[in-house]
């Protein structure tokens, strides 16, 4: 039996189990995947875990991500730039690290565009990990121009400095500027946790500017519906939630690990199922 794992604090909640060990059993592999809450002071130790118990790879979440980069063997380009890793492969002992969430949400974004993202303007809400992943996954599909605005601004500009090596035009802008310049956009995302339960009366930015067909999308799939979304789809908006990120993550995580595609539209399913 081959073992996966999931290397985050706390996991209890996590879906990936879920979702893996159905797409293991749907390939008949002899797999399963178990989620470990590994302590932030035990993170090496359990990288180490991997190579003495022969894990053949994990999935890395929240607050691992970053630390875990520290003790692999090779990091691939894209985690590199995006400064964290949710993947690892056990290659014959090494161990070998890759970041999918960025690409995860492009994908799902590009299958509700139906079209590229060449002519597109697009507004990151946020400067953290997330949007570290959402920014350098954009820039490297080629994204006509990022603008992003964060709480704190000075943060944004780590990130304007990620799309500018990507040749990406990029600007760090308040707030209110992005409020009120809403129409610009053909494209917004949220990155931040504002909104996410237990405080789902929460929105990261107002929509009152918003132009009909704008595409606002969340990064958050519980709720799958958040309030940011709710407003936008009453104001005309086109919305996006976070199930296609998280179900595109894992299946780019699972070719990583077994090189084969599973089935998209049934991990989704089961996310939506159980969330309710
Ligand atoms: P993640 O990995 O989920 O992106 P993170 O790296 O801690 O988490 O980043 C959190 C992001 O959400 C940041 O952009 C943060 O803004 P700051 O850079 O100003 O801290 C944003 N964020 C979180 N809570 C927020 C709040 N209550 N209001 C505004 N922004 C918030």
């Amino acid at each position: 039996t081959k073992v996966f794992g999931l290397l985050g604090h706390p996991v209890g909640h996590s879906k990936s189990p879920l979702i893996h060990n159905d797409a293991f059993s749907s390939a008949g592999m002899d797999a399963r995947y178990h989620a470990f809450d590994v302590k932030p002071e035990q993170v090496k130790a359990a990288v180490e875990g991997i190579r003495a118990l022969q894990l053949a790879g994990c999935n890395v979440t929240v607050p691992h991500k970053i630390a875990v980069m520290d003790f692999l063997d090779e990091i691939d380009d894209e985690a590199k730039q995006i400064g964290a890793v949710n993947t690892i492969v056990n290659q014959g002992g090494r161990l070998i690290g890759y970041n999918t969430d960025g690409r995860g949400y492009v994908e799902s974004l590009l299958e509700e565009l139906g079209e590229p993202l060449a002519d597109k303007n697009i507004l990151v809400i946020g400067a953290g990990g997330a949007a570290r992943g959402v920014v350098t996954a954009l820039a490297r599909h080629g994204v006509a121009r990022l603008t992003i605005t964060n709480r704190t601004l000075e943060k944004a500009n780590a990130l304007l400095d990620i799309a500018k090596s990507l040749n990406t035009e990029a600007e760090a802008i308040s707030r209110d500027d992005a409020e009120s310049k809403l129409g610009e956009y053909d494209v917004i995302i949220n990155t931040t946790s504002i909104g996410m339960s237990p405080n789902t009366d929460e929105s990261p930015l107002s929509l009152k500017k918003l132009a009909p067909g704008t595409i606002v999308s969340d990064l958050i799939y519980n709720p799958i519906e958040t309030k940011l979304l709710k407003e936008a789809a009453q104001r005309g908006g086109r919305t996006l939630n976070g199930v296609g990120m998280f179900v595109n993550q894992a299946a780019l995580s699972f070719e990583h690990w077994t090189g084969m595609k599973p089935n998209r539209q049934r991990m989704k399913e089961l996310v939506v199922e159980t969330l309710g």
